[in-house]
């Protein structure tokens, strides 16, 4: 009996220590988290960007020369572009600027017509980043990013065409939540190579790719813009054609292109 009250208090010390010890560990550990996120973030935006690049220097066709890495990364010039004039914008400094960000902030982007958001993004930048392919100092390979609802998650890609800013050179989509065996072979070659030689707009300035179901006939008319689907996944190929015709579109990047296509580098 005489004892009782010393246990008690002894009980309390325990349970006080232990939420004291809990609290250091925890303040401890979330304290380490934050250290790391904020000390890797240079090195994670770094690979982002290599990342980006190596899609690039793919999609332009690049990695076939055999040439180093290194090397081909010399031969991109990235540019910014005010999508609604179509023109170069030199005060952005153009190896930071993220579109994709960018369309987060307010005031670096604005809201996309319910009716012409065929992307079914929301929001777009104002400004648009374009990745031109030189050698010898002359264009050869125009990359544009692109990015639309496809049937499960937001598809991120990259188109290249000619310096005619019509022929498809190559198109690539390294993110998305397709389905593996369906909706992703969007990113894989086979799928991706059929794409090699096809034209954006027909001889009235149309915009006319579209990844239609099935097999394209070869002799339609439709042809030359006209890719096949993939079998079992025709909501994702779908979603591919959203994008690039907003992307292509007045709203996206219809005026850059045909700013290029009217005054062509060197003419
Ligand atoms: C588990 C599962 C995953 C699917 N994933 C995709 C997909 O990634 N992309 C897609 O377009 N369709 C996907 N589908 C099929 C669609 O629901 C739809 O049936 C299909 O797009 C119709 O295409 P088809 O006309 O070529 O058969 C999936 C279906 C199931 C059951």
């Amino acid at each position: 009996m005489p004892d009782a009250e010393p246990k008690i208090t002894s009980e309390r010390d325990t349970i006080r220590r232990t939420l004291l010890v809990a609290f250091l560990v925890s303040l401890l550990c979330s304290s380490l988290v934050a250290s790391a996120a904020v000390l890797l973030k240079p090195r994670q935006e770094a690979n982002e960007a290599r990342h980006m690049r190596r899609n690039i220097v793919d999609v332009a066709g690049l990695l076939e020369s055999g040439q180093e890495f290194e090397e081909l990364l010399g031969h991109i010039e990235t540019r910014v572009v005010d999508l609604q004039t179509g023109s170069y914008v030199d005060h952005v400094d153009e190896l930071r600027f993220d579109p994709v960000k960018a369309a987060r902030d307010p005031a670096l982007s604005l809201a996309i017509p319910e009716e012409l958001d065929a992307a079914g993004i929301g929001r777009r930048s104002k400004w648009g980043s374009v990745y031109l392919v030189r050698k010898g100092g002359v264009l050869e390979t125009i990359v544009l990013p692109v990015r639309g609802r496809g049937l499960w998650s937001m598809i991120y890609g990259l188109l290249a065409v000619e310096p005619d800013a019509n022929t498809i050179v190559g198109i690539t989509f390294y993110e998305h939540g397709e389905t593996p065996g369906l909706g992703d072979q969007i990113s894989k070659r086979p799928w991706r190579d059929s794409w090699s030689g096809k034209q954006l707009f027909d001889e009235s300035n149309d915009l006319k790719i579209e990844v239609v179901k099935g097999r394209v006939p070869p002799d339609s008319p439709l042809a030359p813009y006209h890719v096949d689907g993939i079998s079992g996944a025709t909501l994702t190929g779908r979603g591919v054609t959203s994008a690039l015709q907003y992307w292509l579109g007045d709203h996206g990047y219809g005026p850059y292109l045909q700013r290029i296509r009217s005054q062509p580098e060197g003419s």
